[in-house]
């Protein structure tokens, strides 16, 4: 089942976002792990609000694309970069435009991400991707809270090692994997409101009613565990290659 942004995206920014972690762990992974110099033209794939975009155009020409108006919708707003409408997996692109495609917590949506990185290496001379190793991810008290939540992702996460392989299938070599910690300290209701607005997608993904009743165990459970607040540490993973 695909997840459904249009009804994310008025919130998207307020529960996902935060410009410090955005450029200082996102950006700066992207633009390490991607090679990527000032001015190299670079196409954001599943480009959502705008997040990266807007950081990256004040040093490089970027094209956000992504498959939502709603998102986009957002992203118009934030800068002078050019938005596209359309498909990761049919880029309406001639061959070689970009110098970089990144694909930030997107691979995962895009069914037969093997294809898709084909029609990535066709536009593009270096990829960096942006997803979570499914084989390390922990959710703390969110897996007591959603049972099924880490087994959903793991069925629908790409595992490393075959990210890899589709990198090699798609004609991408040389490839650079790394893991950065990332952590945020948050309110236990700023934690709590995410949640509410579904922060993560695989909450639209669990069995009738698990999501109800865990925002129910977290509203009560959190404010008695974590009075002094709370934090977020986790572990991205950033692959990234060249043609
Ligand atoms: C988790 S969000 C990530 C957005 C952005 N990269 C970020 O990190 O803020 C996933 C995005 O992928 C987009 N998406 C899903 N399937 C897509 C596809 N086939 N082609 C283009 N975009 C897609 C969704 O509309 C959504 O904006």
């Amino acid at each position: 089942m695909a997840v459904d942004y249009s009804r994310r995206a008025a919130d998207y920014d307020r529960v996902r976002a935060d410009e410090t972690t955005d450029r200082e762990f996102w950006l700066r992974g992207l633009i390490e792990v991607g090679g990527l110099r000032n001015r190299e033209r670079v196409l954001d794939i599943g480009a959502g609000t705008g997040r990266f975009a807007k950081l990256l155009c004040e040093t490089n020409p970027v094209v956000a694309l992504d498959s939502e108006t709603a998102m986009l919708k957002i992203a118009r707003t934030k800068g002078s970069f050019e938005c596209v409408r359309g498909d990761g997996r049919r880029l309406p692109f001639r061959a070689d435009t970009f110098d970089l495609a990144m694909i930030v917590m997107v691979l995962h949506h895009l069914g037969d991400y093997a294809a898709a990185l084909r029609e990535i290496a066709r536009v593009a001379h270096r990829v960096v991707v942006a997803t979570s190793d499914m084989a390390t991810r922990r959710l703390g008290i969110l897996e007591e809270a959603f049972p099924s939540l880490l087994a959903i992702d793991r069925e629908r996460f790409p595992s490393i090692p075959a990210v890899l392989d589709a990198f090699e299938a798609a004609g991408f070599h040389d490839a650079v994997v790394r893991e950065r910690a990332y952590a945020r300290r948050l309110t236990t209701e700023e934690q709590l409101d995410r949640v509410r607005h579904r922060y993560l997608s695989t909450f639209d993904l669990l069995p009738p009613g698990e999501y109800e009743r865990g925002l129910r165990f977290l509203e009560a459970e959190m404010p008695r565990r974590y009075r002094d607040g709370f934090e977020i540490t986790a572990q991205f993973t950033f692959v990234g290659a060249t043609k």
